[in-house]
């Protein structure tokens, strides 16, 4: 069959392999191809065990795969063959040399680059859907513009805002589709191009262009926003412990204020996700790299909020122990960093089982989509963490619970039946405040909440 247009994407995957599905699913006239540098995400995106666990994921990559939809290993020749080229590579925070520990590393997103211009034979448009500091599409028209011949490319920002755990709803109803390019006769053309693709799902209001500046910026300030709200609300959690006001309550009456909103103000253990921290300091390098140390400093508090929210939570957990953790058991609930979604990246869930190795806990972890995930992150301490995903199991015979991830399923948990088979006191440590608090301690539990005041039978609750 002929297809309308011929689309490959480079990177398969978290945004890759589910943004792409969704081009296939709504263009049944395009043919989109996806690559990898490693061959085993690409057999798994081949096989029935996706490497990606989002909810409607399955259905859509049934319905397309091998009809317009296709993962392949020749990434030289699809890029000869397609016209229209994601890329959609990782951007991790650089660990080596000047700007480490802050600066994106760049080195997948560049050899990708001149992998295109390689194997170019005809023009292309070339789209940046990784998160990358502003004016990278100034690098990537460097190196493409080096191109013998008369290959043309032109580099468009098309930054992605989905979210893990509702990904697929997000693809399909996305609040914005944000397209940036040069405002030359051909960038505009170009972008006029991928509006085309987009405009068959997406009402034409929510797609919106701007110059590739602002694109490739947004991406990062978007991140760097959501992140700070939940800093926000985290920080004013810590003062409510000190106040006994309640930070659900103070959330729902700040957030009514519509001028505020109330997305994004819950209250937890803070954020994780592959993402946040890492754009968060991209933004803080790039910021300090233009002489602004004042901006650099404020977003760099964000993270650091962050950080002091989950060393409040673990010195919450030792403090109302009785200050030693040694020898006791501790099961986790939920390891991935957020519900819905099987991916650990950064996810509070890690800093929290060390420090509470560290105090010489046993640790048991339960999560319904994240262990294997969770057992490759903590490989370095094999043999002192147990890992079961029956929460009941999981909880038999520990001292204390700690709820890291928001799952549904630990809401309705029976918390009656797991009381019963803990060791006596028992507590409960509620990082994402998702269950039924009094409910608990009537059932004989030690609750401790975020932000609000611990429901203990003990009079010194805690050392913090
Ligand atoms: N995960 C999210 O929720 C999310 C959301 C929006 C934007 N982003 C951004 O999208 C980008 C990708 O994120 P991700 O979560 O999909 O990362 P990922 O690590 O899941 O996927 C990236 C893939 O690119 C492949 N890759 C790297 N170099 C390659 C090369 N030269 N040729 C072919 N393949 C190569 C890797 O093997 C990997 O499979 C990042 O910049 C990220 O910041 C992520």
């Amino acid at each position: 069959m002929k297809f309308k247009k011929n689309i490959l994407c480079i990177g398969a995957g978290y945004v890759g392999g589910p943004s792409m599905a969704m081009i296939a699913y709504k263009c049944p006239d395009c043919r989109v191809t996806v690559v990898d540098i490693n061959p085993a995400r690409i057999d798994a995106w081949n096989s029935a065990e996706l490497p990606v666990y989002e909810p409607g994921l399955d259905e859509i990559i049934k319905k397309t795969r091998s009809k317009n939809l296709f993962f392949a290993k020749d990434i030289e020749n699809q890029i000869k063959e397609n016209d229209i080229i994601f890329v959609s590579v990782n951007t991790p925070t650089k660990t080596f040399g000047a700007g480490a520990g802050k600066a994106a590393d760049l080195q997948f997103l560049e050899k990708t680059a001149r992998q295109i211009l390689e194997h170019s034979q005809s023009p292309k448009i070339v789209i940046e859907k990784s998160t990358l500091p502003v004016k990278t599409a100034l690098a990537m028209e460097r190196i493409l513009a080096s191109a013998k011949g008369k290959i043309t490319f032109e580099v468009l920002s098309n930054p992605e805002f989905m979210a893990e755990g509702t990904a697929m709803a997000d693809l399909e109803k996305p609040d914005r589709v944000l397209i940036g390019s040069r405002e030359t006769q051909s960038g505009l053309k170009a972008r006029a191009e991928l509006v085309d693709i987009y405009a068959r799902w997406v009402p034409a209001e929510k797609i919106i262009t701007s110059n590739i500046w602002s694109s490739e910026l947004s991406k990062l300030v978007a991140n760097a926003f959501l992140a700070q709200r939940v800093s926000s609300i985290n920080s004013i959690s810590a003062l409510c412990e000190k106040t006994d006001a309640d930070i659900s309550e103070v959330a729902r009456a700040v957030g009514m204020d519509s001028r505020v909103g109330s997305k994004f103000l819950k209250e937890g253990i803070g954020f994780g996700g592959s993402c946040f921290k890492k754009d968060i300091l991209n933004l803080v390098y790039l910021c300090s790299y233009y002489g602004l140390q004042e901006v650099a400093d404020y977003w760099e508090s964000v993270v650091k909020i962050n950080e002091y929210q989950q060393d409040r939570f673990t010195a919450n957990i030792l403090g109302s122990m009785f200050n030693t953790l040694a020898g006791k058991k501790i099961c986790i609930l939920g390891f991935s960093f957020k519900a819905d979604t099987g991916d650990t990246r950064e996810s509070p869930a890690i800093y929290i089982t060390r420090k509470l190795l560290a105090e010489h806990a046993q640790v048991v972890i339960s999560d319904p989509k994240a262990l294997k995930n969770a057992a490759i992150d903590l490989a370095s301490d094999k043999g002192k963490i147990s890992y079961i995903e029956d929460p009941y199991s999981a909880a038999s015979g520990c001292h204390a619970l700690a709820i890291l991830t928001d799952w549904e399923l630990y809401r309705k948990l029976d918390f009656q039946k797991i009381y019963k088979s803990m060791v006596k006191p028992a507590f409960i440590f509620d990082g994402r405040n998702i269950i039924d608090h009094k409910k608990c301690f009537d059932i004989g539990f030690n609750v401790y909440p975020i932000g609000k005041p611990a429901l203990s039978r003990f009079e010194d609750q805690s050392s913090v």
